[in-house]
């Protein structure tokens, strides 16, 4: 009997544990028109968060060094090839990185218009 409890607090925990690890990563990927309310023709950019996590500490977007709540940069700028989204944040990384297409415009606007 007191061993059943264990495993049963055992594998309690361990959902606990994994469920909180999904929670604190985010979504796999990002419509970033609709999270920024961006206006404008362009396709909207679906972001791909998990491939960045990867890759990427959670400290070059987030405010917070963990990840998770608001990203570091100022978007006051949100129009035109000039925006803040592709001078300030994208593309500077990008080019660093060396990603490839890391400036194509098809590389990150692929969503709905
Ligand atoms: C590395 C990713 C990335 C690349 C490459 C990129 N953009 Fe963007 N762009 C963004 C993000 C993020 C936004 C803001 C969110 C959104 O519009 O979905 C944006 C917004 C825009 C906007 C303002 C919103 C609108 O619909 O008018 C224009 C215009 C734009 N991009 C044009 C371009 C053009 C032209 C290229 C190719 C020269 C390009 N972008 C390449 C990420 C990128
Ligand atoms: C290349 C940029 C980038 C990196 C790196 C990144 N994120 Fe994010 N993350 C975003 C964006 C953009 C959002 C959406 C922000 C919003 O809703 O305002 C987001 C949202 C989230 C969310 C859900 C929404 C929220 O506000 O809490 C979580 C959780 C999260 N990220 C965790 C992480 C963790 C953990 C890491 C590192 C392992 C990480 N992120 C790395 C860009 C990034
Ligand atoms: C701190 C560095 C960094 C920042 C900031 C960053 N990226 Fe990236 N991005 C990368 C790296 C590294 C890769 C290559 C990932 C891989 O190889 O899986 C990548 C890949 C991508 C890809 C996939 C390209 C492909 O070949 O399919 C997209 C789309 C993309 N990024 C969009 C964005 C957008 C949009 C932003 C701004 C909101 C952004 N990234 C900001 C580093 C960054």
């Amino acid at each position: 009997m007191k061993k059943m409890t264990v495993v049963l607090c055992c594998s309690l925990l361990t959902l606990g544990f994994s469920l909180s690890a999904v929670a604190a990563s985010g979504p796999e990927t990002l419509n970033l028109k609709d999270v920024f309310g961006v206006e404008g023709k362009k396709q909207a950019v679906i972001f791909p968060h998990h491939r960045h996590q990867a890759k990427v500490a959670c400290a070059s977007c987030h405010l917070n060094p963990r990840g998770g709540g608001p990203v570091k940069f100022d978007l006051a700028d949100r129009s035109g090839v000039g925006n803040d989204f592709h001078r300030k944040w994208c593309w500077p990384c990008h080019v660093e990185m060396e990603v490839p297409k890391g400036k194509s415009c098809t590389t990150c606007h692929s969503g709905p218009v």
